[in-house]
């Protein structure tokens, strides 16, 4: 990433060999820690970065002290989950003489994952809306609780209009590449942050009320064109709100039958005229199937009776969507069983968990195969999932 402003560097460190972001996400294209250098009278650094690229951005940090001239003075601490904070204790020993700011419950939480070092001579703590000035810019802390973790802060630099959100607006990606940034914003919210999204309402409406013209996070690019475009996409996933009208028709299958029933309730709804997007649950990531139930407004939940219950896929993918508070979709079911389907009584239940949830008539019930007498009561279902 080049740098932000005149006086903003970045120092972050690209990832390009993590097999499992939070030890479940796949990241095919890498992701980047980001890691900030505010040159000013007394510098600040914005976090640290993951153990993982220690050294790296040790360097980073050190090229930018010899260019610039400035010797770090804060480290602000936003975020102690150890993708951010796997560097404090390097940086924390190679630089005594740096003030470590966060707020009270990320000490609390840094002591616990560096006990061997005592910070209590170093530290100062902030609250929401304090302020701390470096000479010419002033840095305004806006404390975000469970915009991922309870202890997360985001951080305004007043005079140049830059917000360092943190892991919000962050994506799954390296800190240079726009591209596919909706879709892979999406699965990075969904997923980590998705079952938050009342606090991440209450964050927004602090930030709602503060200028700026930049949006640094802890992932991917800074946003700097169009920021309405990502501030209404975080409004809509944060409110448990559709993107986009149309029907994600998830399946899991054994033998193709369900998934042959699957295809053919695709195509229905894509004669009718329907945006589709068709998921084979068993041979995605369920990340991306949890991102695209966020996205559209309806659901078609597909899956084998296996055991009395669902196909592990299946129960995996709504177990995931319960979790994440996902709610206000609509939602058809067929079941597939061969002697006794049970299916879709489960995923009702399930669903009934989850909130404003509208499961539409009729439920199909394959047995084995599609038949030509299901072809009608698919048609019906594609019906019911155009409204
Ligand atoms: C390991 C296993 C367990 C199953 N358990 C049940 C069951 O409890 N009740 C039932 O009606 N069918 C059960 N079935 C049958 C499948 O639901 C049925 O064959 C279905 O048609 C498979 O659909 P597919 O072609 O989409 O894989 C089971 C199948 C397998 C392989
Ligand atoms: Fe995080
Ligand atoms: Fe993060």
């Amino acid at each position: 990433m080049q740098a932000i402003s005149k006086s903003i560097k970045f120092i972050g460190a690209e990832d390009d060999s993590l097999d499992l972001f939070e030890g479940q996400y796949p990241i095919p294209g890498g992701i980047s820690y980001n890691s900030y250098f505010i040159v000013d009278n007394k510098s600040a650094i914005i976090d640290t970065v993951d153990a993982r690229r220690s050294e790296d951005w040790l360097s980073s940090l050190a090229k930018t002290i010899e260019e610039t001239g400035h010797q770090p003075h804060y480290l602000i601490i936003q975020h102690v989950e150890p993708d951010h904070s796997g560097s404090v204790r390097d940086f924390a020993i190679k630089y005594p003489g740096v003030k470590l700011v966060m707020t009270a419950k990320a000490l609390a939480m840094l002591a616990n994952f560096f006990e061997e070092i005592d910070f209590t001579p170093r530290h100062i703590i902030v609250n929401d809306g304090d302020t701390l000035s470096l000479g010419h810019t002033t840095l305004k802390f806006i404390t975000a609780p469970m915009v991922h973790w309870p202890e997360v802060m985001m951080t305004l630099a007043v005079e140049d209009k830059v917000l360092f959100s943190a892991d919000a607006f962050g994506t799954f990606s390296m800190s240079n590449t726009m591209a596919g940034w909706d879709d892979e914003a999406r699965r990075y919210y969904t997923n980590i942050v998705g079952r938050f999204g009342t606090s991440v309402q209450m964050a927004m409406k602090k930030l709602a009320g503060l200028r700026f013209d930049i949006i640094a996070p802890l992932h991917g690019p800074a946003l700097r064109d169009n920021l309405a475009h990502y501030w209404t996409l975080y409004d809509k996933w944060s409110r448990y709100e559709p993107e986009t009208k149309g029907v994600l028709v998830a399946y899991a299958s054994v033998y193709g039958g369900t998934a042959e029933a699957s295809r053919r309730l695709a195509s229905i709804l894509e004669e009718k005229g329907a945006e589709v997007m068709l998921m084979d649950l068993c041979r995605h990531d369920v990340s991306h199937a949890v991102s695209m139930a966020f996205k559209y407004s309806h659901i078609a939940l597909c899956s084998i009776t296996y055991d009395g219950d669902l196909f592990p896929a299946m129960h995996d993918f709504l177990h995931h969507l319960e979790r994440k508070n996902l709610a206000n979709r609509t939602v058809g079911l067929i079941q597939n069983g061969t002697w006794a389907p049970t299916a879709a009584r489960i995923m009702n239940e399930t669903i009934s968990h989850m909130k404003n949830m509208t499961v539409v008539e009729p439920t199909v019930t394959i047995r084995s195969r599609l038949h030509s007498a299901d072809l009608n009561s698919l048609n019906i279902l594609a019906e019911s999932l155009m409204n």
